[in-house]
């Protein structure tokens, strides 16, 4: 279930839904909040960050209300988490092509610990802020996020499920990491190229 709902593509939706061009078609071609924004629309860039936050979040809290229900253990939470990420980056309705996962990772990170989720969001922001690249922003909060998992849950499957979405996360990056290199990089807000 967690896998369906993290496939569900809010980019493409909310595109779609706006009457703006399919976000597969420009920019980076990535189906996210970083390159919806490169239409120039900042609304269906919010909604599609929300969304796909939204749908990491709600998978790990339900995994833990059915935990509850039916005796299961935090481990069923971070395996959702992973699950619903997994979707998000190999969509079912996407024809396994999907996102990046950044949103999706933060949506997860916050519901496991507003704390880890927090301090990522942060050094995410610092990043973010100070060079204006999201995908470097991106890469240093995936580099972050397994050590302060680790520092503050106890359980030893969301360390692994972090580390997990971490490495996928760093993988999915491989273009913008050679962009990054090589200064061809867009910076947060440039517009279609
Ligand atoms: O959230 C994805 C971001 O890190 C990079 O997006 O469109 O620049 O490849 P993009």
């Amino acid at each position: 279930m967690a896998y369906f709902l993290g496939s569900v593509p809010f980019a493409v939706l909310v595109s779609r839904a706006m009457g703006l061009e399919d976000p597969r078609q420009y920019g980076s071609g990535n189906p996210g909040a970083t390159n919806v924004l490169r239409s120039g629309n900042k609304k269906a860039a919010i909604l599609t960050l929300v969304g796909d936050a939204l749908k990491g979040a709600v998978a790990v809290i339900a995994a833990r209300m059915l935990a509850e229900a039916f005796g299961l253990s935090e481990f069923d939470a971070a395996a959702a988490g992973l699950f619903a990420f997994l979707g998000h980056v190999f969509s079912a309705f996407l024809r396994f092509q999907g996102g990046k996962g950044v949103a999706t990772a933060a949506g997860v990170l916050m519901a496991m610990s507003p704390v880890v989720g927090g301090l990522t969001l942060l050094c995410w922001l610092t990043v973010a802020i100070s060079t204006r690249y999201s995908s470097a922003a991106a890469l240093a909060a995936a580099l972050t996020a397994p050590a302060l998992t680790y520092w503050r849950t106890p359980e030893l499957a969301w360390t692994v499920s972090v580390a997990a979405m971490s490495l996928i996360l760093i993988w999915r990056h491989k273009e913008n990491i050679s962009r990054l290199i090589t200064g061809q990089e867009s910076r947060i807000g440039n517009k279609k190229r």
